[in-house]
């Protein structure tokens, strides 16, 4: 078991959806995430610290992402006495559409687990992670917490049982990341959408999701290409973020493999098969958002591949 020194983990961003797979497909990015340490405290149970970079996050570990993960995964283990003292260092900002509030609660989970001597494996802790972000915004899939924890594109068959796949990331995949810096609330995104699709837009998006899957598993640019339309969920969406059809468009013009919201918003991605499209789509994004008066950040990366890591 860990000491008062304790131990340093990294959570890392993630795109939930990739437009086809509402709440059954994500993506996990490079660089940016949030960061735990983990050490023995000095009275009985689990207790945050200090939340560095953020104030308005609460210490109270049922209403913590990253407290609540951890609870979750003490309790399994008849822990919730044990001393433990937790910083997070809220490194993203919170409601961008990159998976922020997934990334504390498989921080938090992952750096308790590693601190007591990985009790359990990462598929193990998924449920507590998802647990810890559902704190969040009260609704429980695992398109997010799954790629942080385990990197690489993850597919989820169902968000209850959370049986999940990797799926295969061909090489040289990337994706240009989007923040224009204006608040999408993901509880307000999530209810704006209808419980009723038609027919055709389930026949139009499995068979896009299908394709998109093969296409990975081909390492076929072409055949993603060709399916990265979102027949349900972005046309519903689309308009809480500015200049979404302006900004698509470029991007598609730019031949982007897809471009579409990044979770529930307000970062947008796209899907790109070399750096110089991805650096253009950024450049593209900069200027179209500066036009408008609205501070705009873009980032390129390739899929991260580990996920969450002890350093
Ligand atoms: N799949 C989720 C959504 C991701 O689009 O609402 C954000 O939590």
């Amino acid at each position: 078991m860990g000491d008062r020194t304790g131990i340093k983990v990294f959570a890392p961003a993630s795109v939930a959806n990739l437009g086809v797979g509402y709440d059954i497909l994500g993506l996990c990015l490079n660089d940016i995430g949030d960061e735990i340490i983990v050490r023995k405290g000095k009275k009985p149970g689990l207790h945050i610290k200090t939340i560095y970079k953020n104030k308005s996050l609460s210490k109270d570990i049922k209403k913590n992402t990253a407290g609540y993960a951890a609870y979750r995964l003490l309790e399994s283990l008849n822990l919730t006495e044990e001393p433990i003292e937790i910083d997070l260092f809220k490194n993203m900002s919170i409601g961008t559409g990159l998976g922020s509030s997934a990334a504390s609660a498989v921080a938090g989970v992952f750096g308790v687990n590693s601190f007591l001597g990985s009790p359990y494996t990462k598929a193990e802790i998924l449920r507590f992670a998802t647990e810890g972000e559902q704190v969040a915004d009260g609704s429980f899939h695992a398109d997010n917490v799954a790629p942080s924890l385990l990197g690489g594109i993850i597919l989820i068959r169902d968000n209850e049982s959370l049986d999940w796949t990797k799926l295969p990331t061909p090489r040289g995949l990337l994706a240009c990341v989007i923040y224009p810096k204006v608040q999408v609330l993901t509880s307000e995104s999530r209810a704006i959408l209808s419980e009723n699709v038609s027919l055709d837009s389930v026949i139009a998006q499995t068979g896009n999701l299908a394709t998109f899957v093969a296409g990975l598993f081909k390492s076929d640019f072409d055949l993603i290409k060709k399916s990265m339309t979102d027949h349900i969920i972005e046309p519903q969406r689309a308009h809480l973020i500015p200049h979404f059809a302006e900004m698509k468009k470029q991007a598609l013009a730019c031949d982007a493999l897809g471009f579409s919201i990044s979770g529930a918003g307000p970062s947008m991605f796209a899907l790109c098969n070399n750096t110089i499209i991805a650096e253009n789509i950024a450049e593209k994004a900069q200027q179209l958002y500066s036009d408008q008066g609205i501070e705009c950040e873009c980032f390129i990366s390739e899929i991260n591949p580990q996920g969450a890591i002890k350093y």
